[in-house]
């Protein structure tokens, strides 16, 4: 006899373990399945974004910043050191590791007291919303849902020649667990992975070189804060080589040899690791058996509708491995509106309001449209910004780079779009997207009392800005 379910979800990262906890809060039967286990063996709920991702990076890069700060910073400050500073690498990452930890297990414990079912192992889904869970002992069981979440995430692209090694050629997971300073660190894609974990490395003390095939930087971003990041990341020593394929990779001397094109012709690099971060793809690896009913796209993406359902009766399919940005926050809310569907409550995630976060520094932030976007569209626009140097916090911060752009119906004044790079650009692009998400407009922003001196008033002079009336800036 199978084990029966309202609700099977498989995968435990931000889309299915919310989406378990979600629809066990709404009184349906739930089990959870994930195959990701610690170094100990045991189960990591949480996924690619607590184990190898969002969480790990962000403990590396917070430890990097202080280090960084403490050479390059703290003397501005008056703050005198006897002796150079050092840094120990095995502490950082049992720092993070720990982190990790606190976080997985946090996970596993609001599993429990939501009482949702947890089993470790693989989940496949055959026909008629069976599921057969694999364990790493190799035993079977199967279980039967109602419904069927599938939340299996994603994993790295390789590039052909390029296998991961885990020792000179890594991916994510390999970045996060160095256990020394490379001299010399190569990276692949000059994206979100390839900008933190190389800004992570740089500080550190490595020479870090970033190969980009694009002839832009960060194409999705906003051209003014493209161009303001690309400058703030060659003050910073990053060697960022635009419209730069690598062709090869060889291992030899314990290097990699790497072989690039650009329009200067060919070129041979030598690194000491080779970080490849050229995007991800969706995970379906061993997740679906015969005449499941659901359907893969060319990209190996689940199908599904914008309600997150498949082409399968009662199977839906949430974060990285269905459309839309891969974002932790974009796979949980997925995960919360799906539940809430299946429960019949009304669930829907905005797609056009979710925000982006670049965790470099300075962080880069966005939320909607940018410029270009809406040039091409056809839209018009009015468009008003700030920089953090006018600012009274982020100049007795001592940390006053970037600036907030704010892009605005030409009409009607809605807010179309806002584009931070600066201080805190995580944060304040909050109430970017609570505006947009509420149809707001820049006058709405502009209305709004900013408390002083705070960031957020860089965000209050760029709304006033739109309509050429900012107080601490020529209009
Ligand atoms: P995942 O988190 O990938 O979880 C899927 C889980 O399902 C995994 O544990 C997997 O092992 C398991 N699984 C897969 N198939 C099966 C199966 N058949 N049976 C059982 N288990 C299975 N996003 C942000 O929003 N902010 C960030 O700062 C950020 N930083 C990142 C940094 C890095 C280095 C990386 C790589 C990613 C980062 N992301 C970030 C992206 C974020 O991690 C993903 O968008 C997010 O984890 C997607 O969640 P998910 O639930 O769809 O999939
Ligand atoms: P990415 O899509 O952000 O960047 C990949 C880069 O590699 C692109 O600039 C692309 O032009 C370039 N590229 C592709 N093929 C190439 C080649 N052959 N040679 C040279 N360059 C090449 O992907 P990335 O950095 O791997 O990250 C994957 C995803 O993980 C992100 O898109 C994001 O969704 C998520 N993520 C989110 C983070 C955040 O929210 N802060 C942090 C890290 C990852």
């Amino acid at each position: 006899m199978s084990k029966q379910f309202d609700v099977i979800v498989i995968g435990a990262g931000p889309g299915g373990y919310v989406a378990a906890i979600r629809a066990a809060q709404l009184g349906l039967s739930t089990a959870c399945i994930d195959d990701r286990s610690n170094s100990a063996d045991q189960p990591a709920p949480g996924g690619t974004c607590l184990n190898i991702g969002c969480i790990p990076s962000k403990a590396l890069l917070d430890s990097s910043k202080h280090f960084h700060h403490l050479q390059h910073q703290y003397a501005d400050h008056g703050i005198k050191l006897d002796s150079q500073p050092s840094m120990d690498i095995s502490i950082m990452q049992q720092r993070k590791d720990k982190v990790v930890k606190q976080l997985t297990g946090g996970v596993s414990q609001l599993l429990k007291i939501n009482k949702v079912d947890f089993f470790h192992g693989q989940g496949t889904l055959e026909a008629a919303r069976m599921v057969r869970v694999k364990s790493k002992d190799g035993t079977e069981q199967m279980l039967q849902g109602k419904h069927i979440i599938l939340a299996s995430g994603s994993v790295p692209i390789e590039l052909p020649g390029m296998a991961f090694d885990n020792e000179y050629i890594i991916d994510n997971a390999g970045a996060l667990a160095l256990g020394d300073v490379p001299k010399r660190l190569g990276v692949i894609g000059a994206g979100v992975i390839g900008l933190e974990l190389g800004s992570v490395w740089k500080r550190l003390g490595a020479e870090v070189t970033l190969f980009e095939a694009m002839d832009e930087l960060l194409a999705a971003a906003d051209l003014d804060i493209a161009k303001a990041a690309g400058r703030e990341f060659k003050k910073q020593g990053l060697d960022i080589r635009l419209g730069c394929k690598v062709k090869s990779a060889e291992i030899k001397d314990n290097a990699v040899t790497i072989t690039t094109t650009s329009s200067k012709g060919e070129e041979q690099v030598v690194v000491d690791r080779l970080l490849v971060a050229v995007g991800r793809r969706a995970n379906t690896e061993g997740l679906l058996g015969d005449n499941t009913g659901v359907k893969l796209n060319d990209r190996n993406q689940i199908e599904v509708d914008e309600h997150c359902h498949t082409d399968a009766e009662n199977v839906w399919a949430v974060g990285d491995a269905v459309r839309g940005p891969m974002l932790a926050h974009k796979a949980s809310e997925e995960g919360i509106a799906v539940a809430e569907l299946i429960a019949g409550e009304s669930g829907h995630c905005n797609l056009a309001t979710i925000p982006w976060v670049i965790y470099t520094d300075p962080e880069i932030a966005w939320v909607g449209k940018t410029e270009q976007e809406l040039e091409q569209a056809g839209v018009k626009y009015k468009a008003g910004s700030f920089p953090f140097a006018a600012t009274g916090r982020g100049l007795a911060m001592g940390d006053a780079a970037g600036l907030v752009k704010l892009i605005a119906d030409a009409e009607t004044d809605t807010l179309l779009g806002a584009h931070i790079i600066g201080p805190g650009a995580s944060e304040l692009i909050a109430e970017c997207v609570v505006t947009m998400e509420f149809s707001g407009c820049a006058e709405d922003l502009a209305r709004i009392v900013h408390a002083h001196p705070t960031l957020s008033e860089a965000v209050h002079e760029a709304a006033l800005h739109v309509d050429k009336r900012a107080i601490h800036r020529a209009n």
